[in-house]
């Protein structure tokens, strides 16, 4: 883990405070200092221990539903007593900032824990679903409620078992929210990219389409990222510890 937090380069708070239109994509990373675990973080992330083709795709849960919502009830139940952290409420700062001078936000997140809803994000897109949602596997239909048994309860409308409403490898992205994602992409003049390896497509292509587009890029994580299209400012730290002090830097007293 990154030890001490550099100070924010004066070129990308000079770019956020001119920024028209900003956009950022978050993912697991900044839900770690929640207290909830990454996924390819070694040791400690999910995919250290798991295998995503035993818990997260559609045959997973054909083979061995109790397993699969199992392990979705206990994230679920964990993502419920965990709270923002000082890098979701950074975030929540900025926005507000920004709308108050007529400008647009975009928060496009991969996580499915609800954190930047909680922290007061209004405008957030979840491109994989929420842990809070739940739908059935057969008829697709939502389910306002359902009892948290050991086994998947079952849909009111045709019986067949309830699953978390959260993307599975294999599955289509909710179109909306994708093409929402895309759209503010191509139109902002900043991405910040915060806690995500970037691995998982479609997601791992927003910010290189904002810098094609010629949008200032970030990249903020704990680990080197794709070297094929470098972002123009790169960062290790703790997006809890980054965050604020970059938010600081462009909000605080003094600020235009
Ligand atoms: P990953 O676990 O792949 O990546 C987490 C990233 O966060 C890594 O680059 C870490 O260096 C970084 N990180 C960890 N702690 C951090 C901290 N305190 N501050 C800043 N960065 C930190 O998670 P995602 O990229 O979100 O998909 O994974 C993408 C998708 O793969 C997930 O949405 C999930 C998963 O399989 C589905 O379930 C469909």
């Amino acid at each position: 883990m990154a030890s001490t937090t550099p100070a924010p380069d004066a070129r990308l708070i000079a770019a956020l405070r001119a920024a028209r239109d900003v956009m950022v994509l978050t993912g697991a990373g900044i839900s770690a200092e929640s207290g909830l675990p990454t996924f390819r973080d070694a040791l400690t992330g999910y995919w250290a221990t798991f295998r995503p083709e035993d818990l997260a795709t559609p045959e997973a849960f054909e083979r061995n539903p109790a397993t699969v919502w199992a392990w979705y009830a206990e994230r679920r139940l964990k993502a419920r007593s965990a709270l923002p952290n000082p890098g979701h409420l950074a975030l929540v700062t900025l926005e507000r900032w920004l709308s108050v001078r007529d400008r647009r936000f975009t928060l496009v997140t991969q996580n499915v824990d609800g954190l930047h809803v909680t922290a007061g994000q209004a405008n957030v897109i979840e491109l994989h679903g929420s842990l809070q949602k739940v739908k059935c596997f057969r008829c697709a239909e939502p389910a306002p409620t359902w009892d948290e048994t050991g086994k998947p309860p079952r849909c009111a409308h045709c019986g067949g078992p309830l699953r978390p409403d959260v993307v599975w490898f294999g599955e289509m992205l909710p179109v909306a929210a994708l093409n929402a994602a895309r759209a503010a992409a191509e139109r902002c003049d900043v991405c910040l990219s915060i806690g995500t390896s970037g691995m998982v497509e479609p997601a791992a292509s927003l910010p290189r389409i904002a810098a094609q587009r010629g949008a200032t890029t970030l990249t903020l994580n704990l680990d080197v990222t794709d070297r094929a299209t470098p972002p123009r400012f790169e960062v290790r730290a703790r997006a809890g510890a980054f965050l604020p002090a970059l938010v600081d830097a462009v909000c605080g007293i003094g600020a235009a």
